[in-house]
């Protein structure tokens, strides 16, 4: 057989073998196979464990029933999402905390980790990534994908401008030192747990600002945020309007990580250039994708998300949060007992510990002694390397029984 035939998009030969949480879940199928009386508590990947909260639920009952009634039947919705829950968006996640974003800049989609991962598409193929390390592989997958890279050497892909994160800088990088048009930035940071305040992210605005670049910022995690200083959204910095675009999910804040809805926030006033010097609003650009490729989140799920904004749905997911901030705290502590240094977990419900050890190696102990998973580091790139992340999201009652059985296996 030879001449025509099908040919791959090659830059997929460049990813490594799997996804870092595909990777461990194939690790531990193994273990537990081969010991099945283990009973493994995952504090691995961040998958919410409790129920949804009781707005939501009664929400998303209520509407299914409309679905079950010609009279109040739906079929497809605006692809950017309703109308009655972008509104809701807009005014309760932005304009009440003096955040100017509009209901018809938010675009409501089926997770923040699809979001993340498409948005760059509507890029050029040839602009400078700026990617922190460590980070949520996704950002840096789909770039690879998109051939954005060239081959992975020594632990990074070529042609990515990496922003290091260390202990010593709190792993908040610091600016690039050279041009670069999009940057992905995430906080409350996953993994690191680690958070920005508004005078910091707001010398990130100024530089995409001077730089004429974008920031992509994943701000997922920010129903964590405890500390009133801090901010939720990037839109609290002055100037952020027109080089930012902002991703959130009801995932870890509504326990929606198998209901699936988050939206993304992209302002009016933010431009791309094409090669010929005009400029462009991402906005347009965004909507045109969003309008090609995705049919709109299901009817009941947004009534679902809607609910979250009620006053009982509010208190709710409110009170969910707590849960998992003690379940965080209760890691800080124990580990920090067993003589481990750790960041996070006060503000998001990841907790970054210095394993003293490789990543990996901490990571199959963990597994092999406690029966117990966290995620390795490295698995979040180079300046991983030595850290492992705990996830809070589990049960209260699991959570002390894995750091019973740390403390006896480390
Ligand atoms: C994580 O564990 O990093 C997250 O759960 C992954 C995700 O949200 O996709």
């Amino acid at each position: 057989m030879g001449g025509v035939m099908i040919r791959i998009n090659e830059n997929y030969l460049k990813l490594e073998a799997s996804y870092l949480f595909s990777e461990i879940a194939k690790r531990v199928a193994a273990f537990q196979e081969s010991h099945p009386e283990q009973e493994i508590i995952k504090l691995g990947i961040g998958d919410v464990t409790r129920a949804l909260p009781k707005a939501c639920l009664d929400a998303f009952h209520t509407a299914v029933d409309e679905m079950g009634d010609d009279a109040s039947f739906r079929g497809y919705g605006p692809e950017q999402g309703y109308l009655f829950l972008r509104q809701k968006i807009a005014e309760k996640d932005f304009q009440a905390r003096g955040a100017d974003i509009g209901e018809d800049e938010i675009f409501v989609s089926d997770g923040a980790k699809c979001d993340t991962g498409n948005l760059q598409e509507i890029f050029a193929t040839d602009i400078t990534i700026a990617i922190p390390d460590p980070v949520y592989p996704a950002y840096l997958d789909t770039n690879v994908m998109a051939g954005r890279t060239g081959l992975f050497n020594d632990g990074r892909y070529d042609g990515i401008v990496y922003m290091e994160g260390k202990w010593e800088n709190g792993f908040v990088p610091a600016l690039p030192d050279q041009k670069v048009d999009l940057i992905y930035l995430c906080f409350p940071n996953n993994p690191t747990g680690t958070t920005i305040g508004k005078d910091q992210l707001k010398t990130w605005v100024d530089f995409a600002r001077d730089n004429r670049a974008l920031i992509l910022f994943d701000a997922a995690y920010e129903a964590f945020i405890r500390d009133d200083q801090l901010p939720h959204s990037i839109y609290e910095i002055e100037g952020a309007r027109e080089v930012a675009i902002e991703c959130r999910s009801y995932s870890k804040t509504a326990g929606f990580t198998g209901t699936r809805c988050a939206y993304t926030v992209v302002p009016k006033s933010c431009r791309a250039w094409s090669v010929d010097g005009s400029s462009h609003l991402l906005n347009q650009l965004w909507n045109r994708r969003h309008t090609t490729k995705f049919n709109g989140v299901s009817y009941p799920v947004q009534r679902a998300a809607e609910a979250v904004y009620s006053p009982e749905g509010q208190a709710q997911t409110h009170a969910l949060v707590n849960y998992y901030l003690r379940n965080a705290e209760l890691i800080r502590n124990e580990i920090g007992k067993l003589g481990y240094e750790c960041i996070g977990g006060e503000n998001g419900p990841y907790i970054w510990v210095k394993a003293k050890t490789d990543s990996w190696r901490f990571f199959d102990t963990l597994l092999k002694k406690a029966g117990v998973v966290c995620t390795p580091g490295a698995g979040f790139g180079r300046c991983g390397e030595g850290y492992v992340r705990f996830s809070a999201f589990n049960h209260f009652e699991k959570v002390q029984t894995a750091m019973a059985r740390i403390g006896e296996a480390l």
